[in-house]
């Protein structure tokens, strides 16, 4: 949908790294932005940054809430008319360590807030763009995590390959309302959820992960989204888009799958990684 004020796109985690790169993109593109995220403070920071404040909006949404997306989803039409694109962003690493020690609670919050969330969104934003007659786009981020079994934590990668899936069975029943459902998979990027507000220290590492000579930047994602969300990818639909500098046309190594959790010294540890959420993480030990 597009009508002389631009399009108008919601992105859930816009308060930092991928989302927040999203949300910029998209303003210089001429969308309208609101901008969905639990942790406040960092979504208001992501409006300060915008060149173009009136046409940024905040939604608080823990994307964990099916009355809270449909909700910032609502607020697109009510302040700017419409809703021409969804970017399911929101994640965090959720659940890791030993499969023998993960507590059921953290198996569920990692897949309410990375698959849930993203269900929630589809189906909120295929309501809105069904009865606005005009198609629409949603842009899912999943990872690379979700192609095999290698790149992540185990619970992240089970719920990054459900939104794969997710993506691909959704995107088939609504392209008849010409709503089209792409994900993206982003490799290693430097985001606050990867460098822990020390993006120096991490980019060395990162730039020697992949093929290409360079840290992945979130706003290598951020193009990918905006290039799905607009209409320039018309007849692209139900895509798993990987942008990962050739980090799976390479493969990855061992020491990279250790990187990312799956660190044998994890054995009989365990816990929740709450991301940039504003929620302090937990390690658990199992008592001997
Ligand atoms: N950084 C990477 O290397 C990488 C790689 C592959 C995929 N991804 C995916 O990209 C997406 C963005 O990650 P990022 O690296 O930019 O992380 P980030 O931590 O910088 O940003 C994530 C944002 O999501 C928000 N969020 C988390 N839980 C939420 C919830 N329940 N409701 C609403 N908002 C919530 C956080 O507050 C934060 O603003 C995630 O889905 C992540 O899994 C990241």
């Amino acid at each position: 949908m597009s009508d002389q004020n631009g399009p108008v796109a919601v992105v859930t985690g816009g308060g930092s790294g991928i989302g927040r790169a999203t949300v910029l993109r998209l303003l210089d593109a001429g969308f309208r932005v609101v901008v969905a995220d639990v942790n406040a403070e960092t979504a208001a920071a992501t409006v300060e940054l915008a060149a173009a404040p009136d046409r940024v909006a905040v939604a608080a949404v823990d994307v964990r809430d099916e009355d809270a997306v449909a909700a910032a989803l609502a607020l697109a039409v009510d302040r700017f008319g419409g809703l021409s694109a969804v970017v399911n962003n929101a994640g965090v690493g959720g659940a890791f360590g030993a499969i023998t020690e993960i507590e059921s609670a953290d198996w569920d919050y990692t897949f309410e807030v990375l698959v849930r969330g993203v269900f929630y969104g589809v189906k909120h934003a295929a309501r809105i763009m069904q009865a606005q007659g005009s198609g629409g786009s949603i842009v899912n981020v999943a990872s690379v995590a979700g192609l095999s079994g290698g790149l992540g934590p185990v619970p992240y990668s089970a719920a990054k390959a459900a939104v794969v899936n997710f993506t691909k069975a959704v995107s088939i029943e609504l392209a008849a309302d010409r709503i089209r459902v792409n994900a993206v998979l982003p490799g290693a990027i430097s985001t606050p959820l990867v460098h822990h507000g020390r993006p120096e220290r991490a980019e060395d590492k990162l730039a020697a992960t992949q093929p290409w000579p360079a840290a992945g930047r979130p706003e290598h994602i951020a193009s990918a989204i905006a290039f799905l969300a607009g209409g320039e990818s018309e007849f692209v639909t139900g895509e798993a888009l990987v942008v990962d500098g050739g980090l799976t046309a390479a493969g990855p190594g061992p020491a990279f799958a250790e990187r990312l959790g799956n660190d044998p010294r994890l054995r009989g540890m365990a816990g929740v990684n709450h991301g940039t959420t504003g929620v302090a993480s937990v390690v658990r030990t199992r008592p001997e």
